[in-house]
């Protein structure tokens, strides 16, 4: 509700915003005229002075404000100067002809409060970011812009850094191997640029693996501009940063077990739907006169059970191949007669009303497992569990945990150290069988939604995912969950290692740490609730400077996709005679690759993008408005990059764009229409599309568009109509909300280990930060004693003997202070703590006398940090799993967000109590020498020589370089000093009492797990 009034509003919204702008922009004007009697010099004395001036100012923020008008003029006045200088930007000589356009001012002034400007293509929003950089910059702080891919941030910092450097500003760019002092270097500029993986990477690597304050490169987090904001925060959202090395104790991998049975399992599905395919087939082929005869012909025979409805039975048949094997060929190409897809939409939902639950649950149970396409699942029925395990089909039912233990408990024939091991072992049976199903399904799905050479290609022996957006591979980057690993086995390439997460960050987190994020892009519009709820960002639409003349015309739709692209070649041919430009948009590398096929058999010369080779690209989309070209790219080859028209190509209409499959998200459609049309340019745009498209197959089945193609349509035959681009529109608003809501979710996961991050993250660089960490150390210390003094009954319920000797012996076997159980009595727990404190800071005391003090300050920064990384890796793991398995709990009417909410927490307390204990036995146990092996950084170009095992970056980038800590801990094989079993429960420690509650409650923590 409230978003449509946004939207409904949102018209007069953005005129107020204007209208505020509207006198600054005079005021910018009247000042930049004024700057143009300054000399060179006085002009950059002019930034200077602003720094001078926002120093001074107590309220930064307000001061900037004040600022605004002078910079931007100034800023302006610049690039005016600039005019007409021949300038080199990525090896290219260009000469500089832009002075700002009021809309681009107005532009800057979006950015600099935090909005996210949306502005079309070709409007110049490279230029339009130079104004709040350079004023926000001012504040001495470090300004950034996040670009989509390494080639733009390099680019446009060589680009504007030309006026940044006339202003007497230092500008920056981060690129994907560059080593880490240059990063810092980088990082210490006014300005910086560079991509969202390597800031996000940058920070995890500070955070999570650095372990000398020298070692990290990032400043703060203060501005940022996130250039096309909508596919980072948006589309690459769904990929979060993660970096990781190999897990150090290796598990056995099910996948590869369980595929031969998979392998015939899913075999025999496909041999039964296709021979009810076959069979329906048949029978709907029928004319009603031989259906007759048949039925005639078998009562003439007296056959008992004569089929009173054969078509009937024939739809259902095909109900239950689409449940099956969705993406049965024989089936969709059965589906493109209007007729039976009708029929096979209405028992569809007949099925799925209450009312025929038990038909539908018959239709099920005779396959072997079952595939939801919209929900992404797979399950196995109950012939698809004896099918696989037919000595024991029970073997992939969850074993009910709980009434086995309640039954366990009331048994008096074992002792409780039996009922502990019976437990034990249920337990470990319990995770066993949920690692099965678990695999069971992710190759279920491998095997029945992962196409090879559109979900992903094989090269080289490893499975590569393709970009949805982009069509490109992205190296590195794999599927979670196991469904990597499951397509490896489908694919029989070798499975990869499972890894252990070190550090990890989703983009949408990381960008919420900024004071102060702002954005820019063509399109936000259709996500500006996203960004609302999720970002607090609010979409301004700042007008063209000159009015956009482009034509959009009614999209084109086939029965089949063969007449599609028959359609589009004739429609690039046309235009390609004329000699008018064509920029041809596809959704996938494959249908490229059709499409360029096709086009060489027309004998059309053209080129094919596919996101690439990003400098390259941007050189060849450079040209795509030249007469008579063609360019064939996936959605995002050459963003960013503008197209330019040839001579003569005005007067034929300008760019011809033509889309060969609308999107899920209608974004994503405007953008390739918004490739033409720049800056008042002519411009065409039309889409083709086809009943075999994803997007109609799926979501527009029963609707508006069905019943117009019902019957009339005919393979070769066009339809048009205004009607169905509305019904296509609405079509992709429910799968933008469908991912929308899906996308809120992981975040909700998120937001739990993101509060558990900033805790950890906040104690590490506490103790980075620190010149000696003991403080810190004996706080844990004070605390570990404080909790054992209560387990072992002082303070509370009385102490024991046992209880006392297990607690000298712990404390013994921990500090060299020879403790006597006697010393103990007589005393309340306060100054017992107290004492025992004393006495160890005293014993320290001797190892320092004999210890050079850096040396000493490196040891114990380093026992910190090396107890938290060791277990809070551990705890990154753990909650992958846990979040893995938490969705198996969905029974019981329990909402898993909040069953993982609070596991999440408890395993963060236990994460704390393993640290602190951690810290205690590593004090005096730990010599100097014991970390400088291991202590190097983690140099991002594998400079320095990594320890083994190296950590990679999973996600775009290999990263060679060590992980500081992670094997020290686990590699050098040292014993643990078995501890007398005490219960410790206590609260997290270390949490504020006003800071949020890290069980991700949203509450505070005293009102929360603090209260
Ligand atoms: N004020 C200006 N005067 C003249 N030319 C300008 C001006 N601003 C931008 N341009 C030119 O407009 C073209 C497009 O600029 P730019 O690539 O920054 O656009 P964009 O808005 O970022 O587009 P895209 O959405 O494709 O990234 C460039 O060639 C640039 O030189
Ligand atoms: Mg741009």
């Amino acid at each position: 509700m409230i978003s449509f009034f946004l939207k409904k509003f949102s018209g007069r919204h953005y005129r107020k915003f204007l209208d505020q702008c509207r006198p600054l922009v005079v005021r910018i004007n009247e000042l930049e005229q004024q700057y143009q009697s300054l000399t060179d010099d006085q002009l950059r004395a002019k930034t200077d002075e602003f720094r001078a001036r926002v120093a001074a100012s107590a309220d930064k923020r307000a001061a900037l404000n004040e600022i605004l008008p002078e910079a931007f003029a100034a800023v302006k006045n610049g690039a005016r100067r600039l005019v007409g200088r021949k300038i080199m930007v990525c090896e290219h000589e260009l000469t500089w002809d832009m002075v700002h356009f009021d809309v681009q001012l107005i532009g800057g002034m979006a950015l600099h409060q935090g909005k996210i400007a949306e502005m079309a293509t070709g409007e110049g929003k490279t230029l339009v970011a130079t104004l709040p950089l350079y004023l926000n910059a001012l504040a001495g702080r470090n300004a950034q812009l996040v670009t989509v891919n390494d080639y733009l941030a390099r680019r446009d910092s060589e680009w504007m850094g030309h006026l940044y450097g006339f202003l007497g500003l230092t500008v920056g760019c981060i690129q994907q191997l560059m080593p880490s002092q240059q990063r810092r270097e980088m990082y210490t500029r006014d300005i910086t640029y560079g991509t969202a993986s390597e800031f996000g990477f940058d920070y995890l690597r500070d955070n999570g693996l650095a372990t000398r304050k020298e070692d990290q490169v990032q400043r703060d987090h203060f501005y940022c501009i996130v250039d096309e904001i909508d596919s980072i925060l948006v589309d690459e959202a769904r990929t979060p940063l993660i970096i990781s090395g190999p897990a150090p104790i290796e598990r056995e991998q099910p996948f590869t077990r369980l595929k031969p049975a998979i392998d015939r399992l899913f075999a025999d599905q496909m041999r039964f739907c296709n021979k009810l395919v076959g069979e329906a087939r048949t029978e709907l082929e029928k004319t009603p006169e031989v259906r007759k005869q048949e039925a005639d012909a078998l009562k003439k025979q007296g056959a008992a059970d004569i089929d009173p409805d054969p078509v009937r039975t024939a739809i259902f048949k095909l109900l239950q191949v689409k449940t099956g094997a969705p993406k049965n060929k024989l089936l969709l190409r059965l589906m493109e007669t209007p007729e039976w897809r009708k029929l096979l939409d209405k028992a569809e939902s007949e099925m799925a009303s209450d009312f025929n639950k038990e038909a539908f649950y018959r239709l099920k149970e005779e396959l072997l497992f079952i595939i939801d396409e919209r929900q992404q699942q797979a399950d196995l029925t109950e012939i698809g569990r004896k099918h696989l395990r037919p000595d024991n089909p029970d073997a992939f039912v969850m074993p009910d945990l709980a009434t086995e233990f309640s039954e366990l408990d009331k048994d008096t024939t074992y002792t409780p150290e039996q009922k502990e091991e019976i437990k034990l072992k249920a337990q470990q049976r319990y995770g066993d069988v949920s690692e099965e199903i678990h695999a069971i399904s992710q190759l279920l799905r491998a095997y029945s939604l992962y196409e090879r050479d559109v979900e992903y290609v094989v090269q080289d022996g490893k499975v590569l995912i393709v970009d949805e957006n982009t069509g490109r591979t992205m190296p590195g980057r794999r599927w979670s969950d196991g469904l990597h690993q499951a397509v490896e086995a489908k694919e029989n390439v070798a499975i990869e290692r499972e890894t252990r997460t070190y550090a990890t960050i989703t983009i949408q987190n990381y960008f919420r740490m900024y004071e102060k994020l702002a954005g820019m892009t063509g399109t936000a519009e259709t996500e500006a609730t996203e960004f609302h709820d999720i970002y607090k960002l609010d979409v301004v639409v700042i007008p063209t400077n000159k009015p956009c003349i482009r034509i959009d015309r009614n999209d084109s739709i086939f029965k089949t996709r063969r007449d599609k692209y028959a359609a589009v070649v004739r429609e690039i041919e046309a235009a390609n005679k004329r000699g008018q430009p064509a920029l041809v948009g596809t959704v996938s590398v494959e249908s490229s690759e059709v499409l360029s096929r096709m086009l060489k058999r027309a004998g059309v010369i053209h080129t094919v993008l596919n996101a690439k080779y990003h400098q390259q690209e941007a050189e060849i989309v450079m040209r795509a408005g030249l007469r008579g070209a063609v360019t064939i790219a996936t959605n995002m080859a050459g963003r960013g990059t503008d197209i330019k028209l040839g001579e003569g190509v005005r007067e034929l209409g300008g760019l011809c764009v033509v889309g060969t499959e609308r999107h899920e998200s209608r974004r994503i459609d405007r953008q390739l229409r918004g490739r033409c049309s720049r800056q008042g340019d002519p411009g065409l745009t039309k889409f083709f599309l086809s009943l075999e498209d994803e997007l109609l197959r799926i979501f527009l089945s029963g609707g508006t568009a069905s019943r117009m193609m019902e019957g009339t349509m005919k393979e070769g035959e066009e339809l048009e109509h205004w009607l169905l681009n509305r019904s296509i529109e609405s079509a992709q608003k429910k799968v933008e909300q469908q991912n929308f809501s899906q996308r809120k979710r992981a975040l909700q996961y998120d937001d739990v280990l993101n509060l558990q991050r900033e805790v950890i993250y906040g104690i590490r660089n506490g103790a980075i930060a620190a010149e000696r960490a003991k403080d810190i150390i004996f706080e844990q210390i004070e605390e570990e004693l404080a909790t054992r003094l209560e387990a072992a009954g002082y303070g509370g319920k009385g102490t024991s003997p046992a209880a006392i000797e297990s607690f000298v012996v712990w404390i013994n076997g921990h500090f060299p202070i020879g403790l006597k159980a006697e010393e103990l009595t007589g005393h309340d727990i306060d100054s017992l703590a107290k004492q025992l404190i004393e006495r160890i800071k005293q014993a320290y005391a001797v190892k320092e006398a004999a210890e050079p003090p850096e040396a000493l300050g490196m040891l114990e920064r380093y026992i910190v940090i090396s107890a938290i990384d060791r277990h809070w890796q551990e705890h990154l793991t753990e909650l992958e799993d846990l979040r893995k398995h938490i969705g198996l709990r969905g029974y019981g009417q329990k909402d898993p967000l909040v069953e993982y909410k609070n596991e999440a927490y408890s395993c963060f307390s236990e994460l704390m109590d393993n640290v602190r204990l951690q810290i205690c036995t590593d004090l005096f146990r730990r010599r100097i020498g014991w970390m400088q092996a291991p202590a190097a950084p983690p140099p991002p170009n594998g400079a320095a020589l990594p320890p083994p095992p190296a950590p990679t970056v999973t996600s775009r980038v290999t990263f060679s370089g060590g992980a500081a800590e992670a094997p020290a801990s686990s590699s050098q094989g040292e014993k643990e000093i078995k501890l007398p079993s005490v219960t410790i429960r206590r609260d997290v420690a270390k949490v504020g009492r006003n800071d949020p509650c890290p069980c991700g409650s949203g509450k505070k923590y005293k009102q929360c797990h603090g209260a």
